[in-house]
């Protein structure tokens, strides 16, 4: 209990002038199973001073070295899957085997960034003056990209090994210097963020230049905004709640990449296949106890079929495994008790409402029982707000024009999907939904993670995906040749 996990920066582990440190509880056990570093905001001035020197050196290494050494950071990463995938059970209770899953689609992520930007920073630009009126052509412009400088990234509780890596790649084979804020999920709390340092151990592991990446643990209040606003900060990729639109007013003038909640319909025609449905519902709305911002989070579902859809979905909620990650149970531990409160508050709420709970209401600690809300109501919380739990509302719909109505009056719009077999329509819908993608037969998710991913409205700015990061951490440059 006495060890706190150091920081990492100027290439070396340290602990914090401060003398204080950060609790991690376990959401499993409700007890303090780590702690980390409370980073002071000197500390932060430090990395950057630092950071901004390596990024110079670094801007200038070869393309082709760069991408040696991300190819190192992701094979090591993968050997130290074991150990990360841990911190990841023990620190948001994620199932052991998706804890496994996380690190090595990380590794992946990273091999693949590595590749990509060989291929796209490897291009440049020529252009000859005299496409353009009352030009001869006696101007030639050269232009390439070239990196922003020093990348803030702050992945979400969710996946912070996976989403700080895919902010972490692009950054660095773009040429950029990279300071990483771990997780803060509450004020007080710093949920992933020893995954996270162990995760930074293997690029450290891979021999990458002192500075070049830091990663600061510590309060929200103490380094957070200081970090977002930050002089030094040349680019934020940040992943997270309605933080992101407060550090989106509060950052300078700098590129901006958010990735916020979602409210993701499942609208539901009735030609879909109804089993696929099902299985999709179960897998979009309660995968990592439906802690994910592309979960399911509402199924829109046309009357003449919602009966038959609610008794298969409710027949496969029965046979999922409910309890500790550690035994690769299907619903584990919902992040904080907080978290567990508001999930609850939502759920009392469409009680009160006259929503239909098609399974008892069940909750020990920060565990909650997978639950489907059937015949909720557009007066109901649940209908709009994002629980981040296991608890999935169903809202029956007389015409497809209902459904993709209730979606585009959400405030957020990140992912959705339709299920019909009718291709013409599902590419219809679509084009109305106003989300950043929308699948059609399958439950939203963010991969394969070359695919652009993107929100609209409160769920983001900017689109990522390891192409468009890679494009979002650099700036274009152009020398114009004048000849005589
Ligand atoms: O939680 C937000 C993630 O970007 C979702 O990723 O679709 O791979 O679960 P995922």
């Amino acid at each position: 209990d006495g060890e706190v996990y150091k920081y990492y920066a100027d290439g070396e582990w340290r602990a914090s002038g401060s003398g204080k440190s950060v609790a991690i509880v376990n959401p499993t056990t409700r007890q303090t199973q780590y702690r980390v570093q409370a980073c002071t905001q000197e500390e932060v001035n430090k990395v950057m001073e630092g950071a901004k020197v390596a990024q110079k050196a670094w801007a200038r290494t070869p393309l082709w070295k760069r991408a040696e050494l991300l190819h190192k950071a992701a094979a090591i990463l993968k050997e130290h899957k074991a150990p990360i995938a841990e911190c990841l059970v023990k620190e948001i209770a994620k199932p052991a085997k998706d804890a496994v899953t996380e690190v090595v689609r990380s590794g992946d992520l990273v091999s693949y960034t590595a590749e990509e930007g060989v291929r796209i920073l490897g291009e440049g630009k020529l252009l000859v003056s005299d496409s353009f009126p009352g030009n001869e052509r006696n101007k030639y412009c050269l232009s390439s990209k070239v990196p922003l400088g020093i990348v803030l990234a702050i992945p979400p509780f969710n996946y912070p090994v996976n989403l700080a890596v895919s902010k972490i790649g692009p950054a660095l084979i773009a040429g950029n210097a990279l300071v990483l804020k771990p997780p803060t999920q509450c004020l007080l709390c710093n949920q992933g963020a020893v995954a996270a340092l162990h995760m930074v151990h293997c690029f450290h592991l891979a021999g990458f230049p002192k500075g070049l990446i830091s990663c600061v643990t510590g309060k929200g209040s103490e380094i957070g905004d200081f970090l977002t606003m930050h002089p030094g900060v040349n680019c934020i990729s940040f992943t997270g709640g309605d933080t992101g639109i407060a550090i989106s007013k509060k950052a300078g003038m700098v590129p901006l990449q958010m990735e916020l909640g979602g409210k993701d319909a499942c609208i539901v025609l009735e030609d879909a296949d109804l089993d696929l449905v099902a299985a999709n519902i179960v897998k979009g709305g309660f995968s990592y106890s439906g802690q994910r911002c592309t979960a399911v989070k509402v199924v829109l579902i046309m009357e003449t079929v919602a009966d038959t859809v609610v008794e298969k979905v409710n027949a496969k909620l029965a046979k999922l495994k409910v309890g500790p990650p550690e035994d690769n149970c299907d619903i584990t531990p919902v992040v904080t008790e907080s978290s567990a409160n508001f999930i609850e508050g939502l759920v009392m709420d469409a009680k009160e409402k006259g929503a239909t709970f098609c399974q008892e209401y069940r909750r020990e600690g920060n565990l909650i029982w997978p639950l489907l809300l059937d015949h909720v109501r557009p007066d109901m919380r649940i209908a709009w707000e994002e629980p981040f739990g296991p608890v999935l509302p169903v809202i029956r719909i007389n015409s497809v024009e209902e459904g993709i109505h209730h979606c585009n009056a959400s405030n957020f719009g990140l992912q959705g999907c339709v299920f019909t077999r009718d291709i013409n329509k599902a590419i219809m819908i679509s084009d109305a939904m106003e989300s950043g993608t929308v699948q059609i037969n399958s439950a939203p998710a963010r991969g394969p993670d070359h695919f652009p991913f993107q929100g609209l409205k409160d769920s983001g700015i900017g689109s990522q995906g390891i192409t468009n990061s890679i494009n979002m951490m650099t700036k274009v440059k152009s020398t114009v040749i004048n000849l005589p």
